[in-house]
C-alpha cells in the first residue's frame, strides 16, 4: 500500500540551504497493517511524515514513494490528501473563530471535490458526526467550539481521532513523538488507532512510547536513525528498545 524505496530528501533552512535528512529510506506498509516507527531525537521521523504529505520546504532528491501504486511525489499536498493520505499533527492547530464542525466539513468537502464527488449533505454530515462523537465520548457542544482553542490535552487527542475518522483516510500517519501523552491521552489514541484499523487501511505510528504500542500491537516496528531504517522487527523490538535504549541497535547497525 505505502511503498518507499531508497528515498532521499532534504530540508531547506531559513537561508535556503538544503540539508539531507532522509538518507535512503525504504519501507513497505501493506494494507491492513499498523507499523510503528521509533528512533532517537533528530532521526528524521517528523521529517519523513512531512516529506510524505508534501509539505513546503521538503524536497525529495531521489528514490520513490507511492500509495496504492500511485506516485505520491508527483502530487501536490491536496491531491495526496484527496487520495486518502492523512497526517495527524503533533502540535494540533488552534483556529480561533472556526468551529470544529465547520473545519472538518470543509476538509471533507475539499477532498470530495478533488475526487470529483458531490459535497456531503448537511444532514448526512451531522448524522455521521453525532454518531462518531458518541463513540469517542465527545460532548456535542465541543464540536461547536473553535478548533482546539482552550481544549485540554485529552480533548485535543479525542478530536484528532474524530477528524481522522470523519475523513476515513486510506493511510494514516500519527506523529506522537514529543507530545507528552499522559495516561488518558495514551488510552484515547490507542483506542482511536484500534478503531481505525481496517483491512483496506494502513497506518504508520511514530512514537517514543513503548507503552502506546502495548495497546496498539503494531504488526511491525522499525527503528529510524540518521535518516534510514536500521532495524525492523515485531512488537518485541519495541520492548527491547524500552529496556536497552537505542545504543545496542545502533551499534549492531554500524557493525
Ligand atoms: N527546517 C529545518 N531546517 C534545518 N534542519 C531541520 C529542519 N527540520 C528538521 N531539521 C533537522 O533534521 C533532523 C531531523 O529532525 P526531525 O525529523 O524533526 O527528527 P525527529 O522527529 O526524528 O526527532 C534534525 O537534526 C533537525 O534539526
Ligand atoms: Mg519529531
Amino acid at each position: 500500500m505505502l511503498a518507499l524505496n531508497d528515498l532521499v530528501a532534504r530540508v531547506e533552512n531559513e537561508n535556503g540551504e538544503g540539508k539531507e535528512i532522509i538518507k535512503g529510506l525504504s519501507l513497505n506498509v501493506p494494507a491492513g497493517e499498523v507499523h510503528a516507527i521509533m528512533g532517537p531525537n533528530g532521526a528524521g521521523k517528523s521529517t519523513l511524515s512531512y516529506v510524505l504529505t508534501g509539505r513546503d520546504g521538503y524536497e525529495v532528491t531521489s528514490g520513490s514513494a507511492s500509495l496504492n501504486d500511485e506516485d505520491l511525489l508527483e502530487m501536490d499536498p491536496e491531491e495526496r490528501a484527496a487520495k486518502g493520505l492523512y497526517l495527524s499533527f503533533q502540535y494540533p492547530l488552534e483556529i480561533p473563530g472556526v468551529p470544529v464542525m465547520t473545519f472538518v466539513r470543509t476538509a471533507m468537502n475539499a477532498q470530495r471535490k478533488m475526487r470529483g464527488e458531490d459535497e456531503i449533505s448537511a444532514p448526512e454530515f451531522l448524522k455521521k458526526a453525532r454518531e462518531l462523537a458518541k463513540v469517542l465520548k465527545i460532548q456535542p457542544d465541543m464540536l461547536k467550539r473553535p478548533l482546539n482553542v482552550g481544549f485540554s490535552g485529552g480533548e485535543k487527542k479525542r478530536l484528532e481521532i474524530f477528524q481522522a475518522m470523519m475523513l476515513e483516510p486510506n493511510f494514516l500517519i500519527l506523529d506522537e513523538t514529543d507530545s507528552g501523552l499522559d495516561i488518558d491521552a495514551l488510552r484515547i489514541v490507542s483506542e482511536g488507532v484500534n478503531a481505525l484499523r481496517s483491512e483496506n487501511r494502513g497506518m504508520l505510528v511514530i512514537t517514543h512510547y513503548q507503552r502506546l504500542l502495548d495497546h496498539i500491537k503494531p504488526d511491525k516496528v522499525h527503528v529510524l536513525a540518521a535518516g534510514q531504517i536500521i532495524k525492523t522487527g515485531g512488537p518485541e523490538l519495541a520492548l527491547r528498545l524500552e529496556k536497552e535504549g537505542y545504543d545496542g541497535v545502533l551499534a549492531e547497525a554500524n557493525a
